[in-house]
């Protein structure tokens, strides 16, 4: 069943309105709500008294029309009765400042007390609505780790820092020689020495700092694990789900996802103005590659301006419906929006949804409805499964050794992901996004953004694929340093070197804005920014050379033959007309198939189930374009009208 749906607060509105909603939603070809993720107080007005008639009877109303229900655990919001009798759950800042409520995830993923408390709610929800079949299922909490929340610093963090360093490290002595604590005279002699990073003279110890972001993560994932564990024994047929932020950084989202049935997220196109496919199109990827490639949610899609304070341009017309199907063509087999209908209070008044606040329905409302129509021929697609030759590899925990240590201020590992990814993206190469321990086997091309920490597992995967035949392209300050955090005594590329094939002689950070000049195959320049390395090869091939800089005639990427497979060497941080040729030239070399000749604002994904193949075509554009779909043995044309899609089904 292809589930379509919305979020909505029946919280915000008099009960007299609810019916019409529900019909409203019906008639669109809404088939499941989001409901209950902020209402604690209204289910639990008092300490131990709950109030569950209400949403009983909303989710009644939603029966009578067809529309089930996922319910959220109430979390994100601690009810001022709450903190006001328990004021030791709120979470303390760098400063060790207290964060008071006032907004919202104003607690402590570490507080006894609030797991205490939360163990109350979510058994009281999980036992009144285990036997209710119009609840299909429940999301954790909203949107875990937002507004930077589960980096906390109180006293009770402190205590579960010191512990989960002791389950990692063993002894002292372990974790003194793993972080480098004779530096500085950090040395720790015992284990209540140990500090959590509350701003300081100076910085931290760089190893401290990464293994407190990893702590910060897992502490989140526990909390999460609290509340999964009681829905589970309660509620075994139900499935549980958390809605994730897309490029969110601070958590690790492989290891969230492991104990959900499958992931959502939140998918605002259009939030700060402009609207990046590309971007978007990553964004899914990496929820879908999060998800171990399986099906996922959007538990929350734009249908309106979005913003707090401000508020920036609405959707256009089409665009809903384009943004949606971006989704579908990603992987996903749900769609809901955000939200039904603009609140008239709070901090949101001007987040928009499907209705505005005058709860008359409109273009937008019949812009979701007329999608509505069109899913219904759809439903042959759940469950199949995305296609892609190429992938990129994405590691949280490389992605935080670099916000301790960007190397280079406009160095940025997520911005390189993002231009390999737009290489691809432009070229028409459905790409995987997959951690550094997954199996590549399936890829003809792999490409790897700076993998800054190196661990020989990673290096046997990284070899293993390449050997048998694979294509890898690495880019720089690859293999520098441990997994603790630490920089390696190998010559760069460390671990990488045989692989490579190279040695780095030299590396350079560029100063502010200064832009180097580089030489590809062809006779086409191109440029570098931020750092270059000098490379020497050993046995690699020299494919590129610096033009100008302190490495000018000397070699800036390199080609290795490593078993049966390729490992390309990219010595500096290119920009993407560097990045597009040298893709252009592998995707030919490692035999890709690309199925669509066009514009590249026209997007093509594949989606492969027992019910066929189904290729989507989608016109981010705002004219009208023509592409050509080449299948064995015919070529056909398509027209796409600006911002229209197409699923074609073989
Ligand atoms: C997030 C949250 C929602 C809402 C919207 C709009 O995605 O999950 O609760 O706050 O943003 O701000
Ligand atoms: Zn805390």
């Amino acid at each position: 069943m292809f589930y379509y749906g919305v979020d909505y607060y029946p919280e915000h509105w008099p009960e007299e309105r609810w019916n019409l909603d529900a019909s409203l939603m019906e008639s669109a070809g809404i088939n499941v709500a989001r409901l209950a993720e902020f209402a604690w107080v209204k289910m639990e007005p008092e300490e131990g008294h709950y109030d569950f008639s209400w949403l009983d009877r909303a989710i009644e109303v939603l029966g009578k029309h067809r529309i089930k229900v996922v319910l959220g655990t109430p979390t994100a919001s601690p009810p001022m009765w709450l903190v006001k009798k328990y004021p030791q759950i709120l979470p303390v800042d760098r400063d060790g400042h207290i964060m008071g409520p006032g907004g919202r995830r104003h607690y402590c993923y570490n507080s006894p007390e609030y797991r205490k408390l939360t163990r109350k709610i979510v058994t009281a929800m999980a036992e009144h609505y285990k036997d209710n079949p119009d609840v299909i299922g429940w999301q954790i909490d909203n949107e875990l780790g937002c507004h930077e929340s589960n980096r906390c610093y109180c006293d009770n963090c402190l205590i579960a820092f010191r512990e989960w360093l002791k389950k990692k490290y063993g002894t002292l002595e372990n974790l003194n020689n793993s972080w480098g604590t004779i530096f500085w005279s950090q040395t720790y002699t015992s284990w209540d020495e140990i500090i959590i990073p509350r701003r300081t003279v100076g910085s931290h110890n760089p190893s401290l700092l990464l293994d407190f972001l990893r702590f910060v993560s897992d502490s989140t994932i526990d909390y999460q694990n609290l509340q999964i564990g009681i829905l589970r024994r309660t509620c075994p047929d139900k499935f549980i789900t958390h809605n994730l932020m897309g490029l969110f950084g601070g958590l690790d989202y492989y290891k969230l996802a492991e104990t959900l049935d499958f992931i959502s997220w939140d998918n605002y196109p259009k939030f700060r103005g402009d609207v990046n496919p590309a971007g978007i199109a990553l964004s899914h990827d990496v929820m879908r590659g999060v998800n171990s490639g399986k099906p996922f949610w959007v538990m929350e899609e734009q249908s309106g301006a979005a913003g707090w304070e401000i508020f920036g341009p609405h959707p256009l017309p089409g665009e809903i419906r384009l943004w949606a199907y971006q989704g579908i063509a990603h992987g996903a087999d749900a769609i809901v929006y955000f939200r039904w209908r603009t609140c008239r209070f709070g901090t949101e008044e001007y987040w928009h949804g499907v209705l505005d606040h005058d709860g008359v329905p409109r273009r937008r409302y019949e812009e979701v409805k007329k999608m509505g129509e069109e899913l219904k021929n759809l439903t042959d697609l759940v469950g199949s499964r995305y296609k892609a030759e190429a992938a990129i590899i994405y590691s949280y925990d490389i992605r935080w050794a670099f916000d301790i240590q960007p190397n280079n201020p406009s160095f940025n590992y997520m911005e390189q992901i993002q231009r390999y990814y737009a290489g691809l993206f432009n070229q028409h190469v459905p790409v995987d996004i997959v951690n550094p321990l997954s199996n590549l086997s399936r890829y003809k091309l792999v490409i790897a953004p700076s993998l800054y920490l190196m661990t020989p597992q990673i290096r046997e995967n990284l070899e293993r694929y390449v050997r048998e035949g694979g294509t890898l392209v690495v880019t720089p300050r690859s293999g520098v340093k441990d997994w603790n955090n630490v920089v390696t005594d190998k010559t760069l590329p460390g671990e990488l070197a045989d692989l490579l094939g190279v040695e780095i002689e030299e590396y350079y950070s560029i100063p502010g804005d200064e832009r180097y000049q580089i030489k590809g195959i062809g006779p086409e320049k191109y440029s570098c920014k931020a750092i270059c390395e000098l490379i020497s090869p050993k046995s690699a091939e020299v494919i590129a050379q610096y033009e100008d800089g302190p490495f000018a005639g000397k070699p800036a990427a390199t080609i290795n033959r490593f078993g049966n497979g390729e490992a390309i060497y990219i010595g500096a941080d290119v920009d993407i007309q560097y990045i597009e040729s040298l893709l252009f030239w592998l995707i030919t070399r490692c035999r890709i198939d690309i199925i669509v000749m066009g514009p590249k604002e026209v997007e093509v994904t594949v989606r492969e189930g027992e019910d066929g193949v189904f290729i989507f075509l989608l016109n981010h554009s705002d004219k009208a374009e023509a592409v050509k779909l080449s299948f064995p043995g015919s070529i056909e044309e398509i027209m796409l009208e600006p911002g229209d899609v197409k699923i074609i089904k073989r």
